[in-house]
């Protein structure tokens, strides 16, 4: 594993831990600790997702994790400049792209609701007249999609520079590889279009939304780039480069919906366990934020049987446990 840590022993922020004493934290020295306990840490059943064949040629022991204040000091360990296929992270990044053209309209397209259901399942929509749950399982995901394609010129293209210009990085790219595989292997994610469609909740081709929907998620980036690019969602919308992302409201209220929905049936432990908004991906890769503070991502391929990250989340868990915070 190649290691990245930032070495300099810069204060970060302040914790109250001792004895009452304000005293900063060091998280160098904690994102190190991490990354040691994690890599002595068996995670039994945990397993690369392989229905996206080409997702399971990663090796499955990479690791990395990079965390970014809101004053701009950015920690690394692990695998932090290797890219990897962000996946479902990207859900978020559509959404609020979808949002700031929609405003407030989205809400009648998805629902906020937690789905307490796999993220690719079919049965709620047939259940509930193909309006999906929320915007982060694959039906409301794709919904989202399909409001983008209806208002954007490239929709193929446009999640993958929203996140280029929020990362500071223009160069990053759609992995084609992952993506002919997504759409070779992706008849449950055409059979929930179609079946939006059904209801008369797509507005656009199944085929057209279906490829906007495989490319956003096969956008490759590296640790580093998403904590940067998630920054905004801890500093009340406004991004690194010290522009506006979204209202301060608007915001917050993304940041609910990846507190409710963002680990899928995962949220309630998530929720329990680790305590702030996040947000994973098939790919390994988990977002998560503390508002005002620091945005934070992990990235470890092997996934639970939810399809979330196993060694991401108890990174996290270990994270928020050394720093003795988490939103509530
Ligand atoms: O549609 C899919 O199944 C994948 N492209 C994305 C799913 C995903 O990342 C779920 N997250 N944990």
């Amino acid at each position: 594993m190649t290691n990245h840590q930032t070495r300099c022993p810069a204060p970060g922020f302040l914790s109250r831990t001792r004895g009452g004493i304000d005293v900063p934290h060091d998280f160098p020295a904690i994102l190190g600790d991490v990354q040691d306990r994690l890599a002595r840490q068996d995670f039994g059943d945990a397993r690369i997702a392989d229905y996206i064949p080409a997702l399971a040629t990663v090796p499955d022991d990479r690791f990395a994790m990079t965390l970014r204040l809101v004053d701009g000091r950015e920690y690394a360990v692990g695998d932090a400049d290797i890219p990897f296929s962000i996946q479902s992270i990207s859900k978020v990044f559509a959404l609020v792209l979808a949002l700031r053209s929609c405003g407030d309209d989205l809400w009648q397209a998805v629902r906020r609701e937690p789905s307490g259901s796999a993220f690719n399942s079919l049965i709620q929509i047939e259940q509930e007249d193909g309006i999906p749950r929320n915007p982060f399982i694959n039906a409301g995901a794709i919904r989202v999609c399909d409001l983008i394609a209806s208002r954007f010129a490239n929709p193929d293209r446009s999640v993958a520079e929203f996140l280029g210009q929020l990362c500071g990085n223009r160069e990053i790219r759609i992995d084609n590889e992952v993506y002919l595989s997504e759409d070779e292997h992706g008849n449950r994610n055409r059979a929930i279009a179609y079946l939006l469609k059904s209801f008369g909740k797509l507005d656009n081709p199944v085929e057209d939304v279906v490829r906007a929907y495989f490319k956003q998620c096969s956008v490759a980036m590296t640790c580093r780039e998403m904590a940067r690019a998630a920054l905004f969602l801890a500093n009340r919308g406004t991004g690194t480069d010290g522009e506006p992302v979204l209202s301060p409201l608007e915001n917050a209220r993304i940041n609910a919906l990846m507190l409710t929905c963002g680990m899928y049936d995962g949220v309630g432990d998530f929720a329990f366990s680790v305590g702030i908004p996040a947000k994973s991906g098939v790919g390994g890769g988990i977002i998560g934020i503390i508002p005002g503070e620091f945005s934070v991502c992990v990235w470890s391929p092997k996934l639970d049987q939810r399809g979330n990250s196993a060694a991401g989340i108890t990174a996290l868990e270990m994270l928020m446990g050394a720093i003795g915070r988490s939103v509530f």
